[in-house]
C-alpha cells in the first residue's frame, strides 16, 4: 500500500513540475517583446501574445482562428510559400526574411522562424517567431550607401586631381596672356570669357576635391558652440532676413578636432540648401548636443562619444529621390544654374574627413529636413 502511495505521489509530483513549466513557459511568451504565434496543422491562429499585437496593429480577436495568411504582402511569390510549407510539414525548421502586411496595410520586415511542433510523430502545430529587421536593414542600406560614395570618390579624386593640374596650367597661362593683350579688344573681351569659365570649372574641380577628399584638414581641438556664433552673422545674411535663425546650443557640449574652416563651409552649405527648401518664410535651427553610441549593432557609429551638429529647416523635406542619392556628386533637383549638386557630397567629403558621420532624413515632429553631423568627441 504504501509503495502504491509513493508511485502516486512521484507521479503528482512530475504533473505538479510540468505544469509549474508551462505556466513559466506561456507566462515568458506572453510577456517577452518578440511576436510568437501558434497555430495549428493548417495554419490556424490558435495563439499570439502582445508583441503580435503591438507589430501589427491588429486585436487578438481580429487574429484568433483566423489563418496567418491575413499577414500576406503579396511581396512573396507562390514558390516561397510553398517552399516554406514543404519544410515546415514535414517537421523542419523554417527561417527566412520575410515582409508581412499590417492591419493598415502597411509593410514590415522581419526574419520570421518557425518551429513545427510534433505530437507523437505527427506535426500538430507550429510556434513561429519573429525578429525585427527594421534597424538592421536600415543599417545595411547607409553601409551599401557609403560604399558606393567611397568608389565614386575614388575615382572622382584620381580624375579631378589631373583635371585640377590641367585647368591649374591654362588659367596661369590665360593670365598671363591677359596681361600683355590689349585692353578693350575683342581678343581681351574674348579671353575673359574664357577665364571666367575656366575659374568656374577649377571651382566644380575643387569641390569635387573636397568629396573625394584629396585635401588634408587642418585640424585643432575646437569649441563648436564658439565656431558657431562666430559664424551666426554670416548664416543670417546668406539666409535673408525673411527666415528666422534659432541656435539651441547645448552647455556642455564635448570638444572635437576639427578644421574651422572646412566646417564652417559645410555649415553655410547646409543652412544653403535649408534657405532654399523654404518657399515664403520659415525657420532654419542649428542645435549642437552630445550623443553616446554603446552598440555598434543597433547603431550605425563606431562606439564612442560624439559632439553633434543638427540643421533643422522648416522647408519642404527631402523627396523620395533626394533621399536616395542625397549625398552624390551632382545629384540636384534644383533648375539648371541654381543646383549644382555638389554642395551635400563636399559637406559629406569634409565629414569623412574629419571622421565623422552625416546623415539627412525628414524631421518626424514637423515638415522640414533635418541634417546631423557627428564628430568624434575628445
Ligand atoms: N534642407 C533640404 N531640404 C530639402 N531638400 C534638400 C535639402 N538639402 C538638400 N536637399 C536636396 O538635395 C539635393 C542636393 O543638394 P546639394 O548637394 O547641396 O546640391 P544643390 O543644392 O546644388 O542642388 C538638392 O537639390 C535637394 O533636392
Ligand atoms: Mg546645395
Amino acid at each position: 500500500m504504501a509503495k502504491k502511495f509513493k508511485f502516486l505521489y512521484n507521479l503528482y509530483m512530475d504533473l505538479e513540475i510540468d505544469f509549474k513549466i508551462c505556466q513559466i513557459l506561456k507566462h515568458a511568451i506572453d510577456q517577452t517583446p518578440v511576436p510568437y504565434i501558434i497555430t495549428d496543422d493548417v495554419g490556424k491562429i490558435l495563439y499570439v501574445n502582445d508583441a503580435v499585437l503591438n507589430a501589427t496593429g491588429y486585436t487578438r480577436e481580429e487574429l484568433i482562428g483566423k489563418k496567418t495568411s491575413i499577414f500576406k504582402s503579396g511581396k512573396h511569390n507562390s514558390e516561397f510559400y510553398k517552399k516554406m510549407w514543404d519544410t515546415i510539414s514535414k517537421g523542419n525548421f523554417f527561417s527566412s526574411r520575410m515582409i508581412n502586411k499590417k492591419k493598415d496595410g502597411s509593410f514590415y520586415q522581419v526574419r520570421v522562424n518557425i518551429q513545427p511542433i510534433k505530437i507523437g510523430d505527427k506535426v500538430s502545430f507550429y510556434l513561429s517567431r519573429e525578429e525585427d529587421l527594421t534597424n538592421i536593414i536600415e543599417l545595411e542600406s547607409k553601409l551599401i550607401e557609403s560604399q558606393k560614395l567611397e568608389s565614386v570618390a575614388l575615382m572622382l579624386g584620381e580624375l579631378s586631381h589631373d583635371f585640377n593640374n590641367f585647368l591649374t596650367v591654362i588659367i596661369g597661362s590665360l593670365e598671363l596672356i591677359k596681361d600683355e593683350m590689349k585692353q578693350g579688344s575683342v581678343y581681351e573681351q574674348l579671353l575673359i570669357e574664357i577665364l571666367k569659365s575656366a575659374k568656374d570649372q577649377a571651382n566644380m574641380i575643387k569641390q569635387l576635391l573636397t568629396f573625394a577628399r584629396k585635401s588634408v584638414p587642418v585640424a585643432k581641438e575646437t569649441d563648436i558652440n564658439n565656431l558657431l556664433c562666430e559664424i551666426k552673422p554670416l548664416i543670417q545674411a546668406q539666409i535673408t532676413s525673411k527666415n528666422k535663425l534659432i541656435y539651441e546650443l547645448s552647455e556642455d557640449l564635448k570638444r572635437a578636432n576639427i578644421d574651422e574652416q572646412l566646417i564652417k563651409q559645410a555649415l553655410l552649405n547646409l543652412t544653403a540648401n535649408a534657405r532654399d527648401s523654404i518657399e515664403g518664410t520659415g525657420t532654419i535651427k542649428i542645435k549642437t548636443y552630445n550623443h553616446k553610441s554603446n552598440d555598434e549593432y543597433t547603431e550605425p557609429f563606431h562606439v564612442g562619444e560624439y559632439a553633434v551638429i543638427e540643421v533643422l529647416d522648416s522647408g519642404k523635406g527631402l523627396n523620395d529621390e533626394a533621399l536616395k542619392h542625397l549625398f552624390e556628386p551632382f545629384f540636384t533637383t534644383k533648375p539648371k544654374g541654381k543646383g549644382t549638386g555638389l554642395g551635400l557630397s563636399s559637406v559629406y567629403g569634409i565629414v569623412k574627413n574629419h571622421n565623422g558621420y552625416i546623415y539627412g532624413s525628414n524631421r518626424k515632429d514637423t515638415s522640414g529636413a533635418s541634417f546631423r553631423i557627428y564628430f568624434p568627441a575628445i
